[in-house]
């Protein structure tokens, strides 16, 4: 039997996701025509024995409810649960608080699993793993590019035993390019491990604010972390295994980066042979690749669309229009021969004809923060905010734009507030 967490944050962490975090929450926002975190739900669910998932965060307790009440139609074996924080606790504070209801049951292992990542989430081989290993707890991580090494918590481990050796929070210099990819299964025992770290913490405080200001960490003792805290005691103390996937994964912090998870997840779709997604069909619109469309969107039948978009629900895209590698959100009007690329289109807006939202294709590399060569922005999503109106003829490209615009002139590489 086992249990999964799913991490999910709060409204004050979500601030690299503007503008689109001010209308939906995180992990809400829909990457593959799903919501962020139903993928995570949908990989857990195919997990044998796997029977409550819980998500931990500091939203209002209404934010999730309507899509865990979907979910439980949608996945009628497992039981959902939103536990609030009072508090930011950090990545571990909050399992640790609400050990006793993640304890219930009797399960043997708990998954935990962040939010801000899109992954195949191989769940089943990961347990596979976890189980031979027989430590008390395994990390999934993922090869990166070595000049990236040093944006992620980085494992080094003993290849011949999958032993983790040890783990660096965004190490300074190179220590292995294996990055965790927010990706846990744990035994149950963990929490009297965590009980000792917290036991050390706040009995022994002054002893490890020394150490801590000799090692330069800044340490805040009201916050659990699971990988700095609670992972890297682990490795020290050999408890910790590590799992290697070769499977597609990348990071979700900004909302530009949601464009690229929006293409790993059709694209995964697609090779599974999904009926999901869109078909082209005589006399219907020219689909490319892969395309989600919603089934209440109208998409005139010449307009071309793919690869890579996801159109939500009551869309409307008129004759001539071209969209590629984009995200096109709930009730957006796209008039005739319009063209959006590399773009995330924000509620309600409104693209006039021959107009054109055309950002330039986010990094493969590295999904974070901005990337420059020779001193030009490589991985400028275009991103509108919700209800914003864009005239006839306008060319908007490299650009984010606020909620509640209307742009009636061109604009490039603007943040437009
Ligand atoms: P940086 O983003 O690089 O600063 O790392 P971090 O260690 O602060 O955490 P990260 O942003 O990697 O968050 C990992 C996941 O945990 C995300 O899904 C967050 O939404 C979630 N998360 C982070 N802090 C908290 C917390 O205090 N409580 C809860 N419940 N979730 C959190």
């Amino acid at each position: 039997l086992s249990k999964a967490v799913i991490l999910v944050g709060g409204p004050s962490r979500a601030t690299r996701f503007r503008p689109l975090s001010m209308d939906v929450p995180q992990p809400l926002f829909p990457v593959g025509g799903k919501p962020i975190i139903w993928h995570q739900i949908n990989a857990l669910s195919k997990v044998e024995g796997l029977k409550e998932i819980v998500l931990i965060g500091f939203f209002e307790d209404q934010v999730f409810r309507g899509f865990l009440e979907k979910c439980s139609d949608e996945f009628p074996g497992i039981q959902f649960k939103y536990l609030r924080e009072f508090t930011q606790l950090g990545t571990a504070g909050g399992i640790f608080h609400f050990r006793d209801f993640i304890l219930r049951g009797n399960p043997k292992h708990i998954f935990v699993l962040y939010t801000d990542i899109c992954s195949s989430f191989p769940l089943a081989a990961l347990l596979r793993h976890h189980e031979k290993q027989g430590r008390l707890g395994t990390i999934m991580v993922t090869k990166v590019d070595r000049s990236m090494a040093s944006n992620y918590g980085c494992v080094v481990v003993d290849s011949e035993t999958s032993l983790a050796l040890h783990y660096v929070e965004k190490p300074e210099t190179y220590v292995s390019d294996l990055a965790s990819t927010g990706i846990f299964v744990l035994d149950r025992e963990i929490f009297q491990f965590m009980d000792r770290i917290v036991q050390h913490q706040t009995m022994d405080p002054e002893h490890d604010q020394e150490t801590d200001l000799l090692e330069g960490i800044d340490r805040d003792f009201s916050k659990l972390r699971l990988e700095q805290d609670v992972l890297r005691t682990m490795a020290d103390q050999k408890k910790l295994s590590v799992f290697v996937t070769t499977d597609f994964w990348r990071q979700i912090k900004s909302a530009a980066s949601a464009v690229p998870a929006n293409a790993a997840y059709l694209q995964q779709e697609a090779r599974s042979g999904s009926s999901r997604l869109a078909q082209a069909i005589s006399g219907g619109p020219e689909i490319v690749g892969s395309v989600f469309i919603h089934p209440t969107a109208q998409v005139h039948p010449e307009a071309k669309i793919g690869p890579n978009v996801s159109i939500q629900a009551q869309v409307k895209i008129g004759p001539g229009v071209r969209i590629r590698d984009a995200i096109i959100l709930d009730k957006v009007v796209v008039k005739e021969n319009a063209a959006i690329i590399n773009a995330i289109i924000g509620w309600e807006s409104r693209i006039g004809r021959w107009s054109r939202v055309e950002g330039s294709p986010f990094s493969t590399t590295y999904d974070g923060h901005e990337i420059t060569h020779d001193g030009v922005k490589v991985n400028n999503i275009c991103i509108l905010g919700q209800d914003v109106s864009v005239k006839d003829e306008v060319y908007i490209r490299n650009s984010i734009v606020l909620p509640h615009k209307d742009l009636n002139t061109s604009q490039h590489n603007e943040i437009i507030m």
